[in-house]
Formats: C-alpha cells, structure tokens, sequence
C-alpha cells in the first residue's frame, strides 16, 4: 500500500512529510483519501504537509455529515431514571429492601459467567462442607496480625466466615465490602475454637464480557460531552464557555453536533462547603439557573441538551437523585431535556449510562491505583463491579430504594462521568469511557486540598465511527 501512495504522489512531483504519514496511517483507508486527492486537487504542494492533508480529510467528512444530519429527528428512549418512581420512605426496613435487591441483580449478572456453574447458596455449601463456590455479598473485611484477610460471605439463605490467605489469587482482588462476587474455595470444619470457614482461593466479579467483533452502531453525527459547569461560581470560566458558544453556533467542525450530554453540577449551589459564599458571584440558586438557562439559550435549537444532577445541583444529595424540579425545568428552552443521576438512556439506538461520578472519591479513597486524577480507572472499577457505587458508607450517600438503580444491568455503549473536573476518555472493552471537563476554574477550596481542574474542553464522539475528540476552550 505504501509503494503504490509513494508511486501516486512521485506521478505528481510530490513526496509526504513524516507527520503526514503518521496522520495518514491513522486513517481507515489511507489509499482512497490519496487516490481522491490526487484526482481532486490540481496542485499539490511540495512537499505535502499533515496540515493540508488533514483539511482534506476532514473538510470530506465534514460534506458528507452535514448532508447527512439534516431533518433527522431526536429519539431518547429512558431505560432507567429514578425520577418519579422513588420507593423510599426513611425506614430502616428499606435498606433491607435495597441490599437485597442489589444482591439479586447482580447474582442474575453474575450467574450468566461460565464460571457460576455449579455455584451453591452458602446454607448448602456450609453443611456439605469441601471444595464449592458461592455468590455472596461481601460484609466486613480486616486484615489479621498475620496479613491474611478475614471477611464475611452473606446471601439470603445465611453467611460464612471467609478466609483470604496472602498467598492466594484472591488476596490481589481489591475487595471492597457490599460487592457481590462469585468466591471459590473450599469450607474447614469448625470445632470448638474456630467457626466453619469458607477459604477463598478466587474472585470472579460479575464484569464485562469482552466483545472481540465492534457493534457498528447506525448513528447519524456527533454527540458532545461537556459537565460541572458551576454557574455562579466566581471561578467560572466566561471566556472559554464565549469560545465554546462562538465555536458551536459558527464552526463547521461543530454543524454535524446532534446532541450535547451535560454530566450534572449546572451551578454552584449554596452552601455545598463551608464559606462557599465568598466564592460566589450569584448568590441565589435560582438566579444561578436562570442564568444557566440564558446560557444554554445561545446553543442552536436543533441541538438537542440532555443534563443530569449533580451534588451541587438542587435535587435531593442522596443517590439515585431525581432530575431538577420542574420550576427549574420550566426557566430552560425547549431543547434541554432533564433526567436523573444516574440515567440509563437510548438515543437512536445507542446506551449511554450517565452519572456525576460522586463514587471516584471512594474509589481513589479505597483501591491504591484509583485516584480522582484518573477517573476513567475508578469508571473501570465500577464495570467490573457492575455497580456505580460499589461501597456503601463512604462519601457517597445512597437512598435505599426498593430496587438498586445502581446497578450497572446492561452494558452501556457509552459511559459517561463528571464531577472530579478532569478530562478523560478511554475505551473498555466495548465502551467508551468519558470523565467530561469543567467550565470552572481551580477554586480557593481547591487550592487548599490541592485538586487540579483541567476545564474548558468539549468531547466530541462519533457514534457510529467511535473516533472522538477533544475541542479546547481555554
Ligand atoms: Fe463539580
């Protein structure tokens, strides 16, 4: 293939740079984009840049999206959204409720896995005693005096002690306590001194199964990834979200744009840390939304916004939060759609899981290769898990519905998070991954606990191509 370019453009007295083949290479089908090319172009420089090939192959792109995105109608279809269907009414018994609903979906993933065969419930495998594995829920784990694990194995027929030893496969598994997982092992008798223990040799999670073949998803353009702006906020950035306003109403780059996904933190809010008000420039929640609506108000009609909550916004803090209220909703144009954090949703056939991302902290706070710098690895986390809050009792609240709205039931084709105010896209497995950026720049509060905002970018994903990118603002 490289000869017969270098033939193509040598017919035309022309040779590539370096840089134009590193771009070239990147291409799908670098010997057509040569091929028109040359036959497009009277002149062709010498040498040829990646610059002017770059222009080429985009401006292609850009003719054939722009034909193509017209007239097309908006199709959101909510899989999964709390708002309107909260169960929870304060009682105790409701956490009883909650846990067990979150155990039996993910059982129901976990036991399609090759490996659940012959899983048994923990009475059972108590009684019968020898080599045997469960689906159980986690309780507390500690470390002993002699740097094995010793944790607790519950499912709805009863619970066992479960030893980890530090030279298993197991002891390497990040074990977080309230995930479900498929432990093997085998169960010592108990005397007088020891209870009956189940001796764990390996965690299987319930995971994502890999997908060698890609689904070629049949979606016309672009979506647009952007999150915790922070109206109201004295750090907000005007300039950048000026360019972005000027970039998405004028740029060609940005005609093909169908929908914009908004990760939740709208606003500052009022009184979400302590002397929060001396950072505010608007210090009303609703003047901070109204002045969010007249912001979004200058983002073209026909593309249609889509915002979840997030803990600054005015929702309930615990999770799964409702959307916005509806006195809320009604200060936005028509274009901007509100559901709840977290929403499973399909547009035009592809699943997006949204969620602020509240549970990163918790992770970076609990599993040594997770940090809030690097949210797509606390994303991965939660995939593995299946849950978007693995570990209940830390910094993220839950509300303890009847059903677990947590669990991650299907895999989404795209995953989206905020809240840690970085900017980061990785692919897993089939999904791709999206920590979208902020609109507010390092606040005092920050500063003091030394959070680094990465703010001012859009991400910009093809669906159906799955080549994103990222604009920048700042
Ligand atoms: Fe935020």
């Amino acid at each position: 293939m490289r000869e017969r370019i270098i033939q193509r453009l040598t017919e035309r007295n022309t040779l590539m740079t370096p840089n134009a083949w590193d771009y070239l290479d990147r291409q799908e089908n670098p010997s057509d984009i040569i091929d028109e090319m040359v036959e497009e172009k009277k002149d062709l420089p010498f040498p040829l840049g990646r610059d002017v090939l770059r222009s080429f192959v985009e401006k292609g792109k850009d003719d054939d999206e722009s034909s193509s995105t017209q007239d097309l109608e908006v199709s959101i279809e909510i899989l999964s959204d709390i708002t309107g269907e909260s169960t929870c009414t304060g009682q105790l018994d409701d956490f009883v409720d909650y846990f067990s609903s979150r155990y039996e979906k993910l059982r129901a993933v976990i036991s399609k896995r090759r490996e659940s065969q012959g899983a048994m419930d923990i009475n059972t495998i108590k009684k019968r005693k020898g080599e045997g594995k469960v689906i159980a829920m986690v309780g507390d784990i500690y470390s002993t005096s002699n740097g094995n694990k010793v944790l607790k194995l519950e499912d709805p027929t009863g619970h066992i002690k479960g030893f980890i030893s530090q030279d298993s496969e197991a002891y390497d598994a990040d074990l977080l306590g309230d995930e479900v997982v498929l432990a093997e092992g085998s169960v010592w008798e108990g005397d007088g001194d020891y209870d009956v223990t189940f001796n764990i040799d390996k965690i299987v999670r319930p995971g994502v199964p890999k997908i060698s073949q890609k689904k070629k998803k049949d979606f016309e353009g672009k979506m647009a990834f952007l999150g915790d702006l922070h109206v109201g906020s004295e750090a907000f950035i005007d300039d950048a979200w000026e360019h972005f306003i000027d970039w998405i109403k004028n740029d060609e780059g940005a005609q093909s744009i169908r929908y914009l996904i908004i990760s939740g933190d709208l606003v500052d809010g009022i009184g979400i840390y302590p002397n929060q008000e001396d950072e505010l420039t608007i210090k009303n929640i609703y003047e901070q939304y109204e002045e969010m609506a007249r912001m979004l108000s200058e983002i073209p009609e026909d593309i249609q916004i889509i915002a979840i909550p997030g803990n600054h916004d005015i929702v309930r803090n615990p999770e799964p939060q409702p959307s916005l209220p509806e006195e809320i909703q009604d200060m936005f144009s028509d274009n901007v759609r509100f559901v709840g954090n977290p929403s499973f949703l399909d547009i035009e056939g592809v699943k997006l899981l949204l969620y602020h991302g509240n549970s990163i902290n918790d992770l970076s706070d609990l599993i040594y290769e997770v940090s809030s710098d690097n949210p797509v690895r606390a994303m991965k986390e939660m995939m593995k898990r299946r849950h978007l809050v693995p570990v209940y009792g830390k910094k993220t609240p839950i509300a303890p519905e009847e059903e677990d709205h947590l669990v991650i039931d299907e895999v989404p084709d795209i995953f989206v998070t905020g809240h840690v105010h970085h900017t980061e896209i990785e692919k897993y497995h089939d999904t791709i991954l999206i920590n979208s950026s902020t609109w507010q720049d390092q606040t005092d509060y920050q500063k003091m606990r030394d959070i680094q905002p990465d703010p001012g970018k859009l991400v910009v994903l093809n669906p159906s191509s799955r080549k994103v990118t990222i604009q920048s603002f700042v």
